[in-house]
């Protein structure tokens, strides 16, 4: 019975170092996109584009969430109750429960730079 695999055959020893260590990057990409989170060790700035910027904006004028920035209602919550909407997540806004209390407070802290701009 012939081989299924037959016309797989690595030509030379380059070859199959080289399909092995293919092998191994995909594995370790795969692995990353399984089991990393994306957002782990951001703070701050990086943080908020990274999970926020996409509703609020950059420069907090907001698109599909509401201003954040200067001049919005924002300006007028408690830094608790900033901390209490990035958690739960208000209305249509999905909460961020798996951010370390040193994440949400970054953010908070960035928010406010935001509005002093
Ligand atoms: C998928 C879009 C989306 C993302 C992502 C998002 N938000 Fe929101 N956000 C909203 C919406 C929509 C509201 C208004 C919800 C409501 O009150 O009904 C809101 C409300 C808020 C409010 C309260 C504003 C107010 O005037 O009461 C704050 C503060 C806020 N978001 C901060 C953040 C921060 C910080 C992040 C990132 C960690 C974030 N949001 C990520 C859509 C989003």
């Amino acid at each position: 019975m012939q081989h299924p695999f037959r016309n797989l055959q690595y030509r030379n020893a380059s070859d199959a170092g080289r399909v092995r260590r293919r092998v191994v990057a995909l594995a370790a990409a795969l692995l990353l996109t399984a089991c990393g989170d994306s957002t782990a060790g951001l703070f701050g700035e990086a943080l908020y584009e990274r999970s926020c910027a996409g509703c609020h904006l950059a420069d907090g004028s907001g698109a599909g969430g509401p201003a954040v920035g200067p001049g919005s209602d924002s300006v007028e919550l408690t830094d608790e109750q900033l901390v209490g909407a990035i958690r739960v997540g208000p209305g249509s806004m999905p909460g961020f429960r798996r951010f370390s209390d040193e994440q949400v407070e970054s953010l908070v802290v960035y928010l406010r730079e935001l509005q002093a701009r």
